[in-house]
């Protein structure tokens, strides 16, 4: 029996461009390990997928919905040969760099469009026996984005009058809820904040959330498919609530499912909140506001 893996060096996986890969590959092994050589492939790929809607209407494009390849490097780790009982472990190094005309960009897990990098090593081993393959993912992040996002306050105030997605906002109750976003230019190892108070409200309130959505768009020079689909739904009041009172608004943006606001030639990915005001009789009005994201 013999057992293949990959250590990293940096315990939180996390690397820049420019920056090495470093780490060994650990074979363990009972006897003595007859192999036909030990590789190690890195690589960075951008994955893109048109959802149900989407399918139909966009198949036109689907050349520009091919994976982007972003980093691709393979190292010989050992040649063909033996390795001894017990543990070995041999060291590699990546240089994380692009292919040529490309970015690392930051790796990000979504629903439509997926950046996703990865270690993967292989065995071959004669014919007799299954070759062995063992990978992982490792993070990238930005160094700091040129474009600093200045911080931009925002303040709101949300009424029947300004729901632009009602359609028949005589059934609305009345109400009025005020308050800002401290900023919608944001970093995002920094939470998001702001406050909001209900000033006014005929109907019984059940709860106030803040939502976070990701708004994927695939194929973007030849054509759109865009999707918004929810990350995650925080409750920031629940019952109903005090008027007159400020209500605090906190969310931190969860790594790998956010990233700095991407725009490229075929892709883009977009954040956005949601503040949702649920009523009693469990209707619910929502205001939009777009955010931008970034790393400095
Ligand atoms: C937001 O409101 C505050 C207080 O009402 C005001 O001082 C500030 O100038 C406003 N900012 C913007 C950008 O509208």
């Amino acid at each position: 029996m013999a057992a293949l893996d990959i250590r990293l060096k940096k315990v939180n996986k996390t690397y820049r461009e420019g920056e090495l890969l470093a780490g060994v590959v650990v074979v363990q092994s009972k006897g003595e390990l007859q192999h036909q050589g030990i590789s190690l492939l890195t690589e960075g790929m951008v994955n893109m997928q048109l959802s149900a809607k989407s399918v139909g209407v966009f198949e036109a494009f689907y050349n520009s919905l091919k994976p982007i390849q972003l980093l691709s490097y393979t190292l010989e780790v050992a040649k063909p040969g033996k390795l001894p009982p017990g543990k070995t472990e041999i060291p590699f190094e990546v240089p994380l760099k692009p292919k040529p005309g490309k970015t690392l960009y930051e790796t990000y897990h979504g629903v439509f469009v997926n950046i996703q990098y990865l270690v993967r090593v292989d065995m071959k081993r004669s014919l007799l026996n299954k070759d062995l393959q063992k990978q992982t993912e490792f993070i990238i992040e930005y160094k700091s984005q040129e474009e600093k996002a200045k911080p931009k306050l925002i303040n709101f105030t949300i009424t029947p009058e300004t729901l632009t997605n009602v359609k028949e906002k005589q059934n609305v109750p009345k109400f009025k809820v005020k308050g800002h976003l401290d900023s919608s230019c944001l970093q995002i190892t920094k939470p998001l904040t702001g406050e909001l108070t209900v000033e006014l409200c005929e109907a019984a309130i059940k709860s106030i959330e803040i939502q976070l959505v990701r708004v994927e768009t695939c194929g973007c020079a030849e054509g759109y498919a865009k999707d918004a689909t929810e990350i995650q739904n925080i409750q920031i009041a629940d019952g109903d609530v005090a008027r007159n009172v400020a209500i605090p608004i906190y969310m931190v943006f969860p790594r790998l499912f956010t990233c700095p606001s991407l725009s490229t030639n075929n892709f883009k990915v977009d954040f956005e909140i949601n503040i949702v005001i649920v009523f009693a009789d469990d209707h619910l009005v929502t205001e939009n506001f777009p955010l931008k994201l970034a790393r400095f």
